[in-house]
């Protein structure tokens, strides 16, 4: 896992990511060190803090492992709240209706940028 200090600055390679798929980063936003989990959509990538809305937990079951339903959602590992991956709602478990904290990324000449 890597640390992130500013924006503008490189959380992962668009290439290292697998497609369809998650990675977790670590990125200091507004001063605090938070874990941040990427999700790769083809040529683009959208990011949300690694903590569940239900209980504030973190969504991974180890760290920088996630767990995908067949249904192509985020599961939270703790309780088992899914998460669509576009928005990041959560669209089933304790916390329906509720949404991830979205983090803004960009894809610029194959690296993905915070802000
Ligand atoms: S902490 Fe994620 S479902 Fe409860």
């Amino acid at each position: 896992m890597t640390t992130i200090h500013s924006p503008e600055t490189e959380l992962a390679r668009l290439d290292a990511l697998p497609d369809q798929g998650f990675h977790a980063v670590t990125a200091v936003l507004d001063g605090d060190a938070e874990t941040l989990v990427l999700y790769r959509d083809g040529d683009q990538v959208r990011a949300w803090l690694n903590v569940c809305p239900h209980a504030g937990r973190a969504l991974d079951w180890a760290p920088g492992q996630f767990l995908k339903s067949r249904e192509g959602h985020l599961v939270c590992a703790v309780h088992g709240a899914s998460f669509e991956l576009q928005g990041g709602v959560c669209v089933a478990g304790p916390c329906r209706g509720d949404s991830l904290r979205a983090v803004p990324v960009q894809v610029r000449d194959g690296r993905v940028l915070l802000g």
